[in-house]
């Protein structure tokens, strides 16, 4: 299943359910070493970066069964295993492992972990934020080696609200003496996932859903059963998709009150967006009106994941829209191959696009090189004039269960190959 086949052209209808999130499931599975009782870690997606993730606790001695709602893992046998290889270099989410090992063992062995290539992604922000909680890293042979002799609480103040740090404070916090502050905490809804998992094995995290997190370290966790939340960055990613489309979407279970900023994207794009008890309802008339400038930002602003989406919807858009990353640099790697499509977008600097819109996109064969540009892909496969194939697919199935089944249940004409 390397590529994907599509037939562009055919305005998105009815309903499609949203999987469970990936940014939220992988550090709660990772959380799942501070416990040596059994995990029911519900509504899991299947998805590759959940299975090397599973590969990861399997090596470290979990016992982890896929059940027909999720994942059960059970913890109480972790050895002290060298972290490295694929799972841990194509997957930046590994790097929550280390604070779940340092809270579990007081020490970890990590190759230097990779992800998609969006920017430089360093990680300096976790291994300075660990060391001030007692824990000494070197680097041996592109292994990062950690250890602490007792992680301690102490006052974190974050330069900038990094997702991946924040969750390393929080994993090494729980098991840490005392309390841990984070001033400047990123407060993305997964984090506040993790906090709430965690809070249900017995952790104790005040200040959840702020920037300013306080958690009391020390209390003995249990197991427990959770529900991972429904994927906001899924659930963006078929909206955008039928604004550029057209037609009328119900995206089940999709986390409305996480998408604020989304939903007022998809009314400047011209977009009707509702919300029901079921999920949100999205109608456009698949002519999307350009924005003058959309720019990406921490949470609650707009979402640097779904940025590679809505520059594709704004290539349909007439008049000319700027969109600004300002997350991350490296993240405009999806305009190439839009152009090649006959889209007509210009990259002013490393944070800046400038898309000239109105363009009917022509099918072709495009490669994805990261997840969420993949997925844009395939959106503009969806909305232009042929037969698209897209390449690198393996990408995409690190972030969406089964993209092809979502789009054709919406009435697509979609297969992978
Ligand atoms: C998380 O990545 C998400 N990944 C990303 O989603 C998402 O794009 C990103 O947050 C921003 O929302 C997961 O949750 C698994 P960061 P993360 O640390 O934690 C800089 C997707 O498509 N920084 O918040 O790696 C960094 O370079 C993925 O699902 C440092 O300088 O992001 C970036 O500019 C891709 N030093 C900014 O902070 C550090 O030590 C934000 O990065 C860490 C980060």
């Amino acid at each position: 299943m390397d590529s994907i086949h599509i037939q562009g052209g055919i305005a998105l209808q009815g309903k499609v359910c949203i999987q469970g999130s990936k940014n939220a499931a992988l550090p709660i599975l990772a959380a799942t070493l501070l416990t040596v009782e059994q995990s029911y870690i519900k509504n899991c997606p299947r998805i590759a970066d959940v299975y090397a993730m599973v590969s990861l606790l399997r090596r470290l001695g979990c016992l982890v069964t896929w059940r027909e709602d999720g994942l059960s893992v059970d913890s109480s046998q972790v050895g002290r295993e060298a972290m490295g290889g694929e799972a841990v270099k194509g997957m930046r989410s590994s790097l929550c492992l280390l604070g779940a090992l340092l809270g579990r063992c007081g020490e970890a062995v990590l190759e230097h972990p990779g992800g998609c290539v969006i920017g430089e992604r360093p990680i300096n922000l976790h291994l300075w934020a660990l060391e001030q909680m007692g824990v000494t890293f070197s680097e041996e042979e592109g292994m990062i080696q950690a250890r602490t002799a007792g992680l301690h609480g102490t006052r974190i103040v974050l330069p900038m609200p990094s997702v991946g740090a924040t969750e390393n404070i929080i994993l090494a916090g729980v098991m840490a003496e005392d309390d841990t502050s984070i001033e400047g905490a990123a407060k993305e809804p997964e984090i506040a996932a993790l906090c709430r998992y965690l809070q249900s094995c017995g952790a104790e995290i005040d200040g959840i859903g702020t920037d300013r997190l306080v958690i009391h370290g020390g209390n003995k966790l249990y197991g427990t059963e959770f529900a991972v939340p429904s994927d906001r960055i899924v659930a963006g990613t078929y909206l955008m998709a039928c604004i550029g489309t057209g037609g009328c979407v119900l995206l089940e279970g999709a986390p409305a009150d996480e998408m604020a900023a989304v939903l007022e994207a998809a009314s400047w794009m011209g977009a009707s967006c509702w919300t029901t008890e079921e999920g949100i309802c999205i109608q456009s008339s698949g002519c999307p009106k350009a924005v003058e400038r959309l720019t990406t930002l921490p949470y609650p602003g707009f979402p640097t994941d779904l940025q590679s989406a809505a520059l594709t919807v704004l290539t349909a858009a007439e008049g000319r829209s700027i969109v600004e990353e300002s997350i991350f640099e490296n993240r405009f790697r999806v305009a190439q191959e839009l152009n090649r499509m006959g889209a007509c977008v210009e990259q002013l600097d490393a944070h800046t696009v400038v898309v000239q819109g109105a363009k009917q996109l022509r099918g072709a064969e495009v490669e994805a090189r990261e997840l969420r540009g993949g997925a844009a892909l395939v959106i503009a496969g969806l909305m232009a004039r042929g037969e698209t194939r897209v390449t690198g697919c393996p990408y995409i199935y690190r972030g969406y269960e089964n993209i092809c089944r979502d789009f054709r249940e919406l009435g697509a004409r979609i297969v992978s190959v």
